[in-house]
């Protein structure tokens, strides 16, 4: 049995919980789009043929910004494809996923799709294949006002109103060699500069996401960020990054510590950001889109070019377990004690794809494992994000050295009506002990005893790591009931192995 104590201050403070790091990622790939959040023949289609059973469970997830359309598949993607009348839309064949593209969802359907789950959507552009003329007309088909070629083909299809998107990516993953179009780090800072440039002709006030690593692993990691930053430094606001974990030769002992990955990930951008800022004098920061993450086992995929060419098909449709969904705790955790600096975050992706929602053609949707520490995390993380001071076990790694065996984040919410509200979340990652937990609730929030409260301690657990949600078993793994207690100002509670938590405390009395 390992031993924690965990001790919060609210003058320890990162920053405000950013509603945006809980983004999500729908891609024209395999079946996210296509029976995944569209399937007009679905008894349960709208009458724009998206799904309601998952739109239910899009929104009941939290998700705040959905990036879109990919991804590989922008890199060869010709955005005119998909707007107009659908019987009118050409069937093309993407190259990035070889697949059959019927372009029966485009730029509008999704702006639609997004606006009625109450999602903002976050638009990419094609770098690989096509270049800054082509992204300024789908900004102007997006944004622009009525009276030009572009705003009035929107019209025309039925959008009179702009669609106001503010947040846009030039290009995706521009430094994979598996890219449509891949570049050189100066080759990609020479268009994305351009582009930002015409770009911001078209509305100065965009939020533009120049293309970071796809990968900490990257041959080209840091440089690729430091030349594309030198350039387009005062064009751009935000520069990507993308990180996908998964249990490396059987490795799940690193593979839980994956959040040190994000963690020296997240301080890397962050330190090259700003040394490209340092050498300009300049007091400008950028910010880190984190705008791909999550649990991948690539190890069990061939690649692009080994896959037949097929309509919606099923592609890399991961089934996740506890282990998992633990990990993904954790790197939300990361993701919000760095608040200060990532400015969004997108988990990839939303639906069937590596995603936290499966969907059945014509049938069922149900909720993975993963989806649980997202929506909690999503619901609960309010107001500032606390900085904890954590004094626990370590966990030996392969990959990482030793870590912390708690991964331990927490949100001090003080802007309601009642009292303050206080959520701490906790991933154990070790495999084989549990932890007893202390929590100084005083201490954390400077309150005088017996003010506070309990609410609910849930907890993300099950005997077997590996356990998953079915189709025929989509509950198997919830989260329940974790057993905290409270007695006078501390709280305690044992934290099992592989396992994840979500603890709530209110303030008792109003201020
Ligand atoms: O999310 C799946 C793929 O992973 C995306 O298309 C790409 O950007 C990344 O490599």
């Amino acid at each position: 049995m390992g031993r924690a104590t965990v001790r919060l201050d609210p003058a320890f403070a990162v920053g405000p919980v950013r509603p945006r790091l809980f983004g999500s990622f729908v891609e024209h790939m395999g079946r996210c789009v296509y029976t995944g959040i569209y399937e007009p023949s679905h008894p349960d289609a709208d009458e724009l043929g998206f799904r309601t059973d998952v739109a239910h469970l899009v929104r009941e997830l939290g998700v705040t910004v959905v990036r879109y359309p990919g991804g590989n598949f922008v890199s060869n993607y010709r955005w005119e494809d998909g707007v107009g009348a659908k019987a009118d839309r050409p069937t093309q064949l993407d190259l990035a996923w070889r697949s059959v593209e019927t372009n029966q969802v485009g730029t509008d359907d999704f702006v639609d799709w997004a606006r009625s789950v109450g999602v903002e959507p976050m638009m990419a552009v094609n770098l690989g294949t096509r270049g800054p003329s082509e992204a300024v007309e789908l900004l102007l088909y997006c944004n622009g006002d009525p009276g030009t070629q572009w705003p009035d083909r929107r019209a025309q299809n039925g959008h009179v109103e702009p669609h106001d998107v503010r947040v846009w990516c030039l290009g995706n993953e521009m430094d994979g060699p598996w890219q449509m179009g891949h570049k050189t780090a100066g080759e990609y800072a020479r268009v994305a500069e351009e582009t930002a440039r015409a770009m911001r002709r078209v509305d100065r006030d965009l939020e533009l996401v120049a293309c970071g690593s796809s990968s900490r692993g990257m041959p080209t990691f840091g440089t690729w960020e430091r030349v594309v930053l030198e350039r387009c430094f005062d064009l751009v606001d935000h520069v990507s990054a993308h990180a996908y974990y998964e249990p490396l030769d059987g490795d799940v002992d690193s593979f839980l510590a994956s959040a040190e990955d994000m963690n020296r990930f997240i301080q890397s951008v962050v330190a090259t950001a700003d040394h490209v800022a340092a050498v300009r004098g300049s007091d400008k920061r950028i910010m880190v889109s984190f705008d791909e993450w999550n649990v991948w086992r690539q190890q069990g995929f061939d690649g692009e070019s080994s896959l037949a060419v097929r309509e919606a098909p099923e592609l890399i449709e991961d089934v996740y377990d506890v282990t998992d969904a633990v990990v993904v705790g954790s790197l939300l955790a990361t993701l919000l004690q760095h608040a200060d600096r990532v400015s969004m975050a997108c988990q990839a992706q939303l639906v069937n794809v590596i995603a936290p929602i499966m969907t059945e053609p014509g049938g069922a949707s149900w909720r993975q494992t993963i989806y649980h520490p997202f929506a909690l995390t999503a619901r609960y993380a309010r107001g500032m994000v606390l900085r904890p001071a954590v004094v626990c076990d370590r966990v030996d790694t392969a990959a990482y050295g030793p870590v912390d065996q708690l991964v331990v984040t927490a949100t001090l919410d003080d802007t309601g009506e009642g009292g303050a509200d206080l959520t701490v979340f906790f991933a154990n990652r070790s495999r084989t002990e549990p932890v007893e937990l202390t929590l100084d609730v005083a201490a954390a929030v400077g309150a005088a005893p017996g003010d506070w409260t309990l609410v609910e301690h849930l907890a993300l657990y099950d005997d077997d790591p590996t356990a998953t949600n079915t189709r025929l078993e989509p509950d198997r793994v919830v989260p329940r009931p974790g057993g905290a207690r409270t007695e006078g100002d501390t709280l305690t509670a044992t934290l099992p192995p592989t396992s994840w938590h979500c603890i709530r405390l209110t303030e008792a009395v109003s201020r």
